[in-house]
């Protein structure tokens, strides 16, 4: 459906904040809040909306053959495969036919000038290839992965992330990225935890609108800005079982309220576009879900871009059993899919069935509308080639971004040496420092899941950091390899032909004598720190789900093994996902949470570990004590029979009987989400609001305001500036839909010098105590909210709203 409303009226009084302009919008039509939502979604993208883009458009489209038309809805890769069987057609040929509207995976000036060229000069309509690439944590130069981003709660430090990807990706011919994943990921036996925000929904959203925001800078025509693709739409990361690309199904309150929030925060910030995702959801599959992709997305929340699908997900329509290439083809375009990704069916099919009448002509114009529309708002028309710039090098200036925000994303779990006080930081002359594991010097495996166009030389690993800084003092054993010779089948599984598994991540042969050896190392150093986790670039990612969330190979009998030495030990953990680590958490007395830290890795590590930088990263996604906790996060639903073990919100164990509980682990997590100490102690005073009680009509009226301000005195008692992550949760104590137990609702970075105190608010108001009541309508009830703010999802410090009739 095509709405002819074009937005340029409003833009004159609001900007391009989509909730001034709502208000504007509201203004012109003289409706009320309600009113104006049910009768037209808001636009969130001005210039797709806008007059001049939408006027190029008609006017290019009435010009275009039905053959040209749906040449814009394909797209190819020629250079590198992001998933299986890619097409391999002539690309030459149909570029120059105009018959190639988007290309991926084609990186470079030259390579995309080629094909540039070949459209805007031979086509008959001159119309530009759009091209796409997979910029996930930076492009050449790799940033921390986004699961380690989201260990920042710093929308600034991921804005710097998207900006630099989005610059880089510019000088390289790519105009559209498909970033940022935003699904939900609450089961790290999924590999593509790694590619998300974690498991909340809050948090999710702030960080959604920042990468968005970081990417297009509010306006897709400046030259180093990129489109997004917000992906993998929808709940892509509910897959049963952490299995990937396995179905989803779940309630449409839950799907709406956790699930769909930071595509909805994306879209509100303006994405252009969206990618469908592999899943089906509730029986229906996402790249052929007229609900989600046409009900929600534009009727609901008034998405002017394009749908791209994942790789082949409409040609793998056909394994969901719901028709033949012909139905499927029609059922992804009709409910929404814009664009085939490396599908070949839409090239295929559509035509004869728009000859035959059996999808009408003016469903495929729709489709080709939002794609030209992002493309003339980008600017291709007019600036089609990418100027050749200098090669690429890691400048000192990308290496001070790199390494700063690394240092944001490590999450110190634990810092007790038993009786002996914190073991970190180390001091300047720390003593002999023994070095060990496989992830200490593997440049590769620094980089992380999502990395394709960047380079392992340019990762500077904790080895050749700690040697700069130590010297003769550091001692070095790699202990094992990341597999153990008993993991043929990992192997096997790892190595699909187009990516082998390089010679130095196979197992070490003999590795009881490796670790042998790394023992005795830490024997003649005064500390060890020990480099674990899995691999980055085959255990973690698309496609890399885990039934075991242990660490691989034989790292495990090495951490024994040095621990037995009786040395005190430093765990740094390096993986994509929260692993359980439980032997640990028990036995080592250090252990800093580090991700995939990105070509920074080294040195931002020697910053946290010498206290030059005070760790500050909270955790996104509950670490859990066993693989058979998961899906284990903290925004659990209630339940009749709570176990009552401790004050947390996730009981441990109780000697109750008939409790919700297992009979042989506890039920927190071992370490809960919004986790992570300092080298410094932050103490929280008691909470105020601003007004204890508001009526519910008030709120209803409120839109997007804050209405009450949670107040709270938050000071460093330590000798040592740090940064806080202060976080505040509800509760929602009587709702007609029960509610989780705690739900994040803010969170702000507070930096304090030793001994400052400051004073931090909070807002709350309609957007964060709202729910979906039955009828699917985003309501509030009369009710009473407890608050709580602290440091973590277990804070304490407690106060309360009533929200009146
Ligand atoms: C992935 C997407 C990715 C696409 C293009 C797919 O296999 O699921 O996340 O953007 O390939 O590389």
């Amino acid at each position: 459906m095509m709405v002819a409303v074009y937005d340029d009226e409003v833009m004159k009084i609001s900007s391009f904040c989509p909730r001034h302009r709502l208000l504007a919008l509201l203004l012109l039509s003289g409706l009320s809040w309600l009113t104006a939502a049910a009768q037209s979604a808001p636009r969130p993208n001005a210039q797709l909306a806008s007059k001049p883009v939408n006027l190029r458009v008609d006017a290019l489209l009435k010009q275009m053959t039905l053959d040209e038309k749906i040449g814009q809805l394909v797209q190819y890769a020629a250079g590198y495969a992001t998933g299986p069987g890619a097409s391999n057609l002539k690309y030459d040929e149909l570029a120059a036919r105009g018959q190639l509207g988007s290309m991926l995976n084609v990186t470079g000036a030259e390579a995309t000038n080629h094909y540039q060229h070949l459209a805007v000069e031979k086509s008959r309509l001159h119309i530009p290839i759009l091209f796409g690439q997979d910029v996930i944590h930076g492009h050449r130069t790799t940033f921390p992965v986004p699961l380690a981003l989201a260990a920042s709660w710093d929308p600034a430090a991921v804005e710097t992330v998207a900006r630099f990807g989005a610059t880089e990706a510019r000088a390289d011919g790519i105009a559209w990225v498909f970033s940022p994943m935003v699904d939900i990921a609450r089961d790290p036996r999924w590999g593509r935890i790694v590619e998300s925000a974690g498991e909340d929904p809050y948090l999710g959203s702030a960080l959604a609108r920042a990468w968005v925001h970081g990417y297009q800078q509010d306006d897709l025509s400046r030259p180093d800005s990129a489109a997004v693709s917000v992906k993998h739409f929808a709940a892509y990361g509910a897959a049963i079982a952490g299995r990937d690309y396995n179905a989803t199904d779940m309630s449409e309150i839950t799907l709406r309220q956790v699930y769909l929030e930071p595509y909805r925060a994306a879209v509100e910030a303006g994405a252009a576009t969206l990618m469908s995702s592999f899943n089906s959801i509730n029986g229906i599959p996402a790249t052929a879900n007229p609900f989600t992709l046409t009900q929600v997305l534009r009727n609901e929340w008034g998405f002017d871009g394009f749908v791209v699908s994942d790789w082949g997900a409409v040609a793998e329509l056909r394994n969901h059993s719901i028709g033949d290439g012909p139905t499927v083809a029609r059922k992804a375009l009709e409910a929404g899919v814009d664009m085939d990704m490396e599908g070949g069916l839409y090239s295929t099919v559509i035509a004869a069935q728009v000859r035959s009448g059996a999808i009408p002509e003016s469903v495929v114009d729709e489709a080709v509308r939002r794609i030209l529309r992002v493309k003339f708002a980008l600017g291709l028309f007019d600036n089609p080639y990418t100027p050749a710039g200098p090669a690429y090098d890691a400048t000192p200036e990308r290496r001070a971004a790199a390494r700063k925000v690394a240092e944001e994303t490590f999450v110190l779990l634990k810092n007790d040496a038993a009786g002996a006080g914190p073991l970190l930081p180390l001091t300047a002359k720390a003593q002999k420092v023994a070095l060990i594991g496989p992830l200490a010097d593997a440049p590769a495996e620094m980089l992380g899941a999502w990395a394709v166009t960047g380079d392992p030389k340019y990762a500077v690993t904790l080895k050749t950091a700690l040697a700069a800084r130590l010297g003769d003092r550091l001692l070095y054993a790699k202990g094992c390899g990341l597999l153990s010779g008993e993991d043929a089948n990992v192997l096997e599984r790892a190595s699909f032909t187009d990516q082998p598994v390089a010679a130095a991540e196979l197992p070490i042969p003999d590795d009881e004598k490796t670790i042998a050896e790394a023992v005795e190392t830490a024997k003649k150093a005064d500390l060890v720190i020990l480099a674990l986790g899995e691999s980055a670039s085959w255990m973690e990612g698309e496609a890399a789900s885990r039934a075991y969330l242990g660490f691989t190979g034989t790292q495990q009998k090495l951490l024994e093994a040095v621990s037995a030495t009786g040395k005190p030990v430093i765990l740094i953990v390096l993986a994509g996902r929260p692993l359980e680590i439980k032997w640990a958490a028990e036995h080592v007395p250090a252990i800093l949470e580090a991700w995939s830290p990105g070509i920074e890795a080294g040195p931002a590590l020697v910053d946290v570990l010498f206290g030059d930088v005070n760790p500050s990263g909270k955790l996104p996604s509950s670490l859990p004590r066993a693989v058979g906790q998961e899906p284990l996060y903290y925004a659990q639903l209630p339940t009749g029979r709570p176990a009552h073990g401790d004050l947390s919100h996730m009981p441990r164990n109780s000697a109750e009987r008939f409790v919700s509980r297992y009979m042989d682990e506890d039920n927190a997590a071992l370490y809960p989400f919004g986790w992570g100490l300092s080298y410094t102690r932050f103490r929280y005073g008691q909470p105020t609001i601003s007004r204890g009680e508001v009526p519910r009509r008030e709120l209803l009226a409120s839109g997007h305001r804050p209405m009450v301000k949670v107040g709270i005195d938050v000071k460093n008692t330590g000798s040592v500036a740090g940064t806080e992550v202060v976080q505040l949760y509800i509760r929602n104590t009587a709702a007609s839909v029960e509610q989780p137990v705690r739900e994040l609702k803010g969170f702000i970075r507070v930096a304090l010098a030793p001994g400052e105190s400051k004073h931090v608010e909070l807002p709350l108001g309609f957007d964060e105590l709202s729910f979906y009541n039955v009828d699917l309508q985003r309501i509030v009830e009369p009710t009473t909210y407890k608050i709580w703010v602290g440091g973590s999802s277990l804070a304490t410090a407690e106060t309360s709203l009533t929200v009146t009739e």
